[in-house]
């Protein structure tokens, strides 16, 4: 089993990745392989809604959500972790599942998301 969890601030190595570190040491502990994934630091958009993804598979935008959907297919499970920015989750965040859940809705349906 795989847990994949997600570092939704800009900050590689902050407060965020801090945070996960400590649900992957529990995880590790249960015998559950993990990987943390960065966003990045440049601004993720949201969703335009183009429909683009349910031809190629992938969002049109071919950013680190795309890479992120990569990992995500082998994934067993989800940990998003972000910042609070001005009290609700960092945009980026936001947009970035947005634009993730829409081409692996159909694969991830039965996968626990946190
Ligand atoms: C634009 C912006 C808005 C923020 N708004 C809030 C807020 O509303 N409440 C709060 O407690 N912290 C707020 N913060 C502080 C961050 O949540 C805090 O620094 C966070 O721990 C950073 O995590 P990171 O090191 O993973 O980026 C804000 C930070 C930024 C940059």
């Amino acid at each position: 089993m795989e847990v994949l969890l997600v570092n939704g601030s800009p900050h590689k190595q902050g407060c965020t990745n801090r945070a996960l570190e400590e649900v992957a040491s529990a995880l590790d502990a249960e015998g559950i392989e993990t990987q943390i994934f960065w966003i990045g630091a440049k601004p993720v958009g949201g969703c335009v809604a183009c429909g683009g993804c349910a031809a190629r598979g992938a969002c049109v935008f071919n950013d680190s959500v795309n890479e992120c959907r990569a990992l995500a297919a082998d994934a067993d499970g989800f940990v998003f972790g972000g910042p609070v920015h001005y009290a609700h989750a960092a945009g980026s965040l936001l947009g970035f599942m947005d634009r993730l859940f829409i081409p692996t809705a159909a694969q991830a349906s039965r996968t626990p998301f946190a």
